[in-house]
């Protein structure tokens, strides 16, 4: 039987010299590959109590409405900044040159809300913070955050300390 691993091409040095890109695409494009990874982000919702699922733009809200069609929950998009029509929250994080602004609509969250956060990979953990903290700025809890991919030496556990973090395929490498 094959595994989410088998479906993710490894592809080395993009988008510069010494970086493995791991491509989400090449799951996207199998109906097993794509299922499969759905499926296995699933089980690590197992025994969580939540209301709403959020997924980041873009490649978050192709593992997260999926999330949460099959599991009746309402999908937040976090957008990139400009997108979203009514009033918004925004949140600035760094990036490895500059920065970036994401939103979600503020009365997309209720306070006391339970909010899962999906992302399809995690590398520093800059981004999902930032979504964590427009959830929480909104009075939303945080009580889950799921990742397909993560890439383990980018640090990015250790900037979310404190959140509970799953993830269906690890790498050690870029
Ligand atoms: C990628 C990826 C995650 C984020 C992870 O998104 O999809 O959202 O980077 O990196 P981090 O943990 O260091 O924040 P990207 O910003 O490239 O945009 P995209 O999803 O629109 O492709
Ligand atoms: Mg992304």
């Amino acid at each position: 039987m094959k595994s989410v691993k088998d479906y993710i091409i490894s592809i080395p040095d993009f988008p510069s010299k010494g970086i493995i890109f791991r491509d989400v695409t090449s799951v996207l494009e199998s109906p097993e590959g794509y299922a499969l990874a759905i499926d296995e982000l699933n089980k690590l919702l197992d025994g969580v109590d939540y209301d709403l699922i959020a997924g980041t733009e873009s490649r978050g809200f192709i593992f997260g409405a999926p999330l949460a069609y099959m599991n009746k929950k309402g999908f937040i998009p976090v957008r990139k900044k400009g997108k979203l029509p009514r009033e918004t929250v925004e949140m600035s994080y760094d990036l490895e040159y500059g920065s970036a602004t994401i939103e979600i609509h503020k009365d997309a969250i209720k306070p006391g809300d339970k909010v899962v956060l999906v992302d399809d990979l995690i590398a520093t953990g800059g981004t999902i913070q930032a979504a964590a903290k427009l959830v929480e700025e909104l009075g939303g809890e945080v009580v889950k955050m799921i990742f397909l991919i993560e890439l383990t030496n980018l640090g990015g556990r250790k900037l979310l300390e404190g959140y509970d973090v799953a993830s269906v395929v690890q790498y050690e490498g870029e």
